[in-house]
């Protein structure tokens, strides 16, 4: 855990404090606002320069492209590598790839499938590596999303999130920052789709006045009363030989307007002109699958979370890389 994350990879939540986790929203916010403002060309001078490299072994929509428009934003400028492009561990060691990378680059955006990737990249690059997504986590996923909710709800302290679905990379993540966002946090999944327990763990270790989590598999009960219901995709990128046996354990799990209607539990609560609970998903999204077309119709808010990526990304590489 750092105070600061000036020079520092970014390979989970855990490699933040709290404090260091709020510094990064209001920084986030204030970006945010002077993009909104037009101030394009003061923004330049906080990265300029600098030039990073994107390595990904996976595809991407929204992470590729708001990292390297960060990047631009900021002043610097990024090459991207295509998943097939480096062979990690089957063209050349990570190890290597780390080292020779070092060289050139300020830092690295990594997309991979083990986790252990990112952390040998951080381990023998000698710059700052920031985990773009592994099969364990998606913090900046994560940061994107307690963008959102700050912003709904004025602070992401004592908020209820009720997570529908896989426990994966993306669940953990968003546990990490319940922790250290002091949120409550609930995972409804099916048995055989627990979250990590090393993650509970750290969690626990990690938590902040008011964080709590638990573990349900009944979706009905997960949601009641919360504030924020969340879910990703069944089967993640590399699972895809088990999307029909998923479909079949995530039958119960999806994000209707009928669970919807139990989250509410017969009490109508707005916040910031929005109706309670919102709903979350960190997208691409399989309509009819884990969420309705008619929920992430009348959810405006996933599209804001989408954007939010941008504005988390340029607070966190200025942390990072400013000098
Ligand atoms: N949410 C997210 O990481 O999207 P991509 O896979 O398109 O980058
Ligand atoms: N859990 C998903 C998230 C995609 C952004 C995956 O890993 O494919």
């Amino acid at each position: 855990m750092s105070h600061s994350l000036r020079g520092q990879s970014l390979l989970s939540l855990a490699d933040v404090n709290s404090e260091t986790l709020f510094k990064l929203l209001k920084t986030a916010m204030n970006l945010k606002g002077r993009l909104a403002g037009g101030e394009h060309e003061s923004l330049t001078k906080i990265l300029p320069g600098r030039v990073i490299v994107l390595v990904f072994q996976k595809p991407s929509l929204r992470t590729r492209a708001s990292f390297e428009i960060a990047i631009r934003r900021l002043g610097g400028s990024s090459i991207y590598l295509a998943p097939g492009d480096v062979g990690l561990d089957t063209r050349e060691r990570t190890e290597d790839v780390a080292k020779v990378l070092g060289r050139y680059a300020d830092a690295i955006v990594a997309r991979v499938f083990g986790h252990d990737i990112v952390e040998r990249l951080a381990q023998h690059a000698g710059i700052p590596v920031i985990n773009a997504l592994s099969d364990m986590y998606h913090p900046c996923q994560a940061l994107a999303d307690l963008l959102t909710i700050t912003e709904t709800f004025g602070s992401p302290t004592g908020v209820k999130l009720t997570y529908v679905g896989d426990g994966n990379n993306v669940a953990h993540s968003l546990l990490l920052a319940s922790a250290l966002a002091g949120m409550q946090i609930t995972v409804a999944c099916p048995r055989g789709y627990k979250p990590n327990p090393r993650v509970l763990e750290i969690a626990g270790r990690l938590a902040i006045a008011g964080a709590s989590f638990s573990v349900v598999h009944d979706p009905r009960e997960g949601v009641r009363d919360a504030d924020v219901i969340y879910t990703d995709v069944w089967a993640s990128m590399g699972e895809e030989h088990e999307a029909a046996e998923r479909r079949v354990a995530f039958a119960g799990y999806q994000v209707n307007r009928e669970l919807l209607e139990a989250a509410r539990n017969g009490h109508e609560r707005v916040v910031s002109g929005r109706r309670l609970p919102i709903v979350l998903h960190c997208l691409p999204a399989h309509y009819g699958e884990e969420i309705t077309e008619d929920v992430v119709a009348e959810h405006p808010e996933i599209f804001e979370q989408a954007e939010n990526r941008l504005h988390a990304q340029m607070a966190l590489l200025a942390q990072i890389l400013r000098r």
